[in-house]
Parts: C-alpha cells; structure tokens; sequence
C-alpha cells in the first residue's frame, strides 16, 4: 500500500528535520526534493542549461558535498522558476511518492502538484528570524563564513522568488495542516505530526 506525507514550507522551517524523523518513525522512504533542485543549479555551473542539468541527473549529483550551500540555494531557486526543469523532474517524485510502504517528501509543491491526494498534507512555517538563525547556526556548523544577516537576507530573497514564480509557487495546499514551529521544539512538532498521521491510517 502507498501512503503519501507531503510536507511543504519555505527555506529552513524545519521540514527536512520533521520529514526524516516522521519517516524513521513509520518506516516510510524519505526524499527531500530540494536536492532536486539544488543538484540541477550546480550543475548549471559547469556550463550545462537547466533543462539539460535536469534532465541528466544521476544518483551520484545528490551526494555532492556542496549542495547545502548558500551558493547552492540561491542557483535552485533560479532553476526551479523554470517550467521545462519542474517538469523534467515530476515523474521521478511521484513514482517515489506511490511506492510501497509509505513516503514522505518535503518541499515547496509537493501537496499543491506532486502528490496533491496525499493522505497527510503539512505546511511548515516559522518566522523569517528564527528560519535565519537555524540556518545560519547550520551553515556556520559546517564552516561557512556567514552573518546572520547574510542569511536572513538570502532566505527572503529565495522565499520571495518561490511565492512569485508562475509554476508551482511555494504555497499551502488548501488542505494542508499548517504547522509554525517558531516556537516548538522540533521533537513537539514531530510528536504533533505523529499524532496526525496514525489518525489518518
Ligand atoms: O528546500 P531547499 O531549501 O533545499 O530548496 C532549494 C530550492 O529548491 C528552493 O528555494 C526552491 O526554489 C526549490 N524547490 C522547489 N520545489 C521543491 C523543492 C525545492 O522549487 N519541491
């Protein structure tokens, strides 16, 4: 049987970190499709267009150790504004998303076009502060030379081009169950989701 989570937000509001823990505790695959798109903007870097980066993306592109960079960030969301790239990548996310045994993924279009029937829809939210300060603990955790205000900066820009882009913008499915975690604790939001989903089995 297929079960489909969809979890969608903006940057670093905490869906990959929920995704995984939800999927762990159910046994579900997990794929955080902004690798997708992450790995088809560097890519781009190397000379190849969009379109082409898209479409000859290999199991080995989404192990790049330079994918959670900010360079990295910005170079998806200028790729994922482009229709021909989204739909290069659709049928990949939704064979994954109806697989047996159950799927999580999170991202920006995974209730409102990828798997708009899936049993559990999510939308994660914080404020632009508290995004901004977890991602730059992340990337200064890694050694990337960042302020805080660097961050907040890149995160509203990315934020605001993914809410205004033509295809697929960033937004709640009607039927989404909206989730702030500006002030919960991640193991509060997972608990919370927990809950949801064995309501819905
Ligand atoms: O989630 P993450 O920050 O890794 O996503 C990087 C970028 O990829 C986002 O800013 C967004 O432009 C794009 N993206 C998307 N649709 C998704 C996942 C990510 O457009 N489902």
């Amino acid at each position: 049987m297929s079960f489909c989570v969809a979890i969608d937000g903006p940057a670093a509001a905490g869906k990959g970190t929920i995704a995984r823990a939800v999927a762990d505790h159910f046994g579900f695959a997990h794929m955080d499709t902004g690798l997708l798109y992450r790995a088809t903007g560097v890519k781009t870097f190397q000379g190849l267009s969009p379109l082409e980066a898209a479409q000859n993306l290999r199991a080995e592109d989404l192990k790049r150790n330079d994918l959670r960079t900010g360079d990295a960030g910005q170079a998806a969301s200028r790729v994922a504004a482009e229709p021909e790239v989204r739909a290069a990548l659709v049928d990949f996310q939704q064979a994954f998303a109806r697989r047996e045994g159950g799927a999580v993924l999170d991202g920006r279009d995974i209730g409102t076009v990828i798997c708009p029937d899936a049993e559990v829809k999510l939308f994660v939210t914080a404020t632009d502060e508290v995004r901004a300060q977890r991602r730059h603990a992340e990337l200064r955790g890694k050694g990337e030379r960042v302020t805080l205000e660097q961050v907040l900066e890149d995160l509203r820009e990315r934020d605001a081009r993914d809410s205004a882009r033509a295809t697929a913008p960033l937004a709640a499915a009607k039927d989404a169950v909206l989730i702030d975690t500006s002030e919960m604790s991640i193991d509060e939001a997972v608990a919370q989701v927990v809950a949801l989903i064995e309501a819905r089995r």
